[in-house]
């Protein structure tokens, strides 16, 4: 891949995935206002002031040509209500464009496949932009997220960081 990969809108059966703006933080303050979100990943739910600033830097973007942010706002296709977010950090190697990814589905709308729909088509459209490998950091503990990267196609390594395992497809393979 020679130029960077864009940030198109990505259409699942049931959801569409719209590249986030700043002006989502509005709506997307009371979907990511459960504490327990943070059980894995840490933190705690940001104000509206400071989701407001977050997703003005991610739309800003990283700056550096060889490294990437892209964040969707995940909305049910049906009625374009959010429920959660995904995001793929791309950097580029030698051997081509690599993604770690994540995902946030709100507490209201989990158990319902979104997370796993939405990261299926977060995966095809990285192997449509010739991303080469993605990659996914999972609590040990994490039943739900470790269903989600299965789903998904990645198998875990024996990579650890900040204690999380670090999952990983080959996009040629899938
Ligand atoms: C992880 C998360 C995105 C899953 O969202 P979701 O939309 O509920 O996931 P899905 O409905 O696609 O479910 C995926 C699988 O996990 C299972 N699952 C969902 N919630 C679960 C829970 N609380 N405990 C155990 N299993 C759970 C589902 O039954 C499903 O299993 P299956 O594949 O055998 O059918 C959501 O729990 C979340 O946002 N958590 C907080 C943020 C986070 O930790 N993100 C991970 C960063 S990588």
């Amino acid at each position: 891949m020679t130029g960077e990969p864009g940030g198109d809108v990505i259409g699942t059966e049931r959801l569409l995935l719209t590249p986030l703006r700043p002006e989502d933080a509005d709506e997307m303050v009371e979907v990511l206002a459960d504490p327990r979100l943070h059980e894995f990943i840490g933190g705690r739910p940001a104000t509206l002031e400071e989701l407001r600033e977050r997703y003005a830097l991610l739309a800003t973007g990283s700056g550096r040509p060889d490294e990437v942010w892209r964040n969707w706002i995940v909305r049910r296709r049906a009625d374009a209500r959010p429920v959660g977010t995904v995001q793929a950090t791309l950097v580029r190697r030698r051997g081509g464009w690599r993604a770690t990814i994540a995902w946030v589905i709100g507490a209201a709308w989990q158990r319902q496949g979104f997370a796993s729909e939405a990261t299926v088509g977060l995966i095809g459209w990285l192997r449509r932009q010739r991303v080469r490998a993605v990659f996914a950091h999972i609590h040990p503990g994490h039943e739900a997220s470790t269903r989600v990267a299965m789903r998904a196609g990645l198998a875990p390594t024996n990579a650890e960081v900040d204690g999380e395992r670090v999952w990983r497809a080959e996009l040629d393979d899938l």
